[in-house]
């Protein structure tokens, strides 16, 4: 077995297997280690809407990043297919963000006001989905799309793996080392050695700053989530409001998310937590009363000191770079962080504002 590569990405989320899609697009050999299977921890437990426009508040001046990045899906969701013939599930309809009142239209202004968002009277929202009737209307986010989060990395997994990525699953890091010009890299399962080193492990890559000399911290935001059977007609449009929401899976079921519980590391769902969303949803939506339970779970979004990822090179450089804290967001930042660590390794321009933004060391550079 093959031990030695050229870039080792540690982590097997969405995040990390689109660094390795992108990476061994460009013919680089590249290796991903996973503790557990890919995709298997916040990846899965992530409801995948694309959300540049519902999420605007956290991103305004990063609006083209992560628009870039929604937009890369339109590409993906073929070469993805074509290649692998795994379907990411990308379905179409948006996002409709409720509102009840006028202030909360006045604060959705700067959403309005993109070409892309458009507003919707209560009329037309009741006539399209089964919501409360005492909404005013909605801003209708028609290209935040949603994906199944588990397809979307699978998808870019397989892929990568078909242009001549490895895949290592169930394979534990437990420590990064820099020896005679490389890394190498202790797992679980013996050594690995490479030239470049990609830590994108979300919420476990706090031990991976500490051994390389940093103090950067990533936390928990616990997000407790539901699925229930839809027996009725599929919900066109995504019901959003106050970061909770009703999608509809391309099956008949419909996830209702999410709590958001700061540095909870219990990964177990609770009932007061199920309880919330349910009571939230029933705002939404009243009929989701009468549907049946499917299943429920948490995750755990990666959160940092200021919300932004830290996507980029360790402040000594090194061949060493991190792409974690994608909060919210790591469906939706997946494909422009991969491409962007890819660009970093191959030296290619990258935006400027997106490498200052996301710079691992920028604490001491921005006022809390
Ligand atoms: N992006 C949806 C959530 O974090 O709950």
């Amino acid at each position: 077995m093959n031990r030695k590569f050229e870039v080792v990405v540690i982590g097997g989320g969405i995040i990390g297997c689109s660094i390795a899609y992108y990476l061994a697009k460009e013919k680089i050999d590249v290796a991903v280690l996973d503790s557990q299977k890919v995709g298997g921890k916040s990846t899965s437990a992530a409801a995948g809407m694309l959300g540049a426009h519902s999420e605007y508040k956290e991103f305004e001046h990063l609006y083209p990043f992560v628009r870039s990045s929604q937009l890369l899906y339109k590409e993906l969701v073929h070469e993805i297919k074509d290649k692998s013939g795994i379907d990411i599930e990308l379905k179409e309809g948006g996002i409709l963000k409720l509102v009840y009142s006028e202030e909360e239209k006045r604060a959705l202004q700067p959403i309005l006001a993109h070409s892309t968002v458009e507003w919707m009277t209560a009329s037309d929202v009741i006539e399209k989905v089964p919501v409360n009737a005492s909404i005013i209307g909605a801003a209708y986010l028609k290209e935040d799309v949603h994906v199944t989060p588990t397809s979307a990395c699978n998808g870019l997994s397989k892929t990568a793996q078909l242009n001549g990525a490895s895949i290592f699953e169930y394979t534990e890091v437990a420590e990064i080392k820099k020896q005679d010009g490389h890394y190498v890299i202790h797992t679980a399962k013996g050594e690995f050695e490479a030239c470049y080193v990609v830590v994108a492990s979300g919420v476990w890559s706090n031990r991976f700053f500490q051994q390389l000399g940093l103090t950067n911290q990533i936390i928990p935001v616990k997000g407790e989530c539901l699925a229930v059977i839809n027996e009725g007609k599929p919900l066109d449009h995504t019901l959003f409001y106050n970061q909770n929401y009703i999608v509809q899976r391309n099956n008949n079921k419909l996830v209702i998310g999410a709590t958001q519980k700061w540095n909870d590391w219990d990964e177990r769902p609770t009932i007061g937590g199920i309880e919330e969303i349910i009571q939230k949803a029933k705002e939404m939506m009243p009929s989701i009363t009468e549907m049946k339970i499917d299943s429920y779970w948490a995750g755990f979004r990666p959160m940092t000191f200021d919300g932004y990822p830290f996507i980029g090179a360790h402040p000594h450089g090194d061949n060493l770079f991190f792409a974690a804290g994608h909060q919210r967001n790591g469906i939706l930042m997946a494909p422009a962080t991969g491409k962007m660590i890819k660009d970093m390794i191959v030296g290619n321009q990258v935006d400027k504002t997106w490498v200052q933004a996301f710079q691992v060391d920028r604490r001491n550079k921005i006022s809390l």
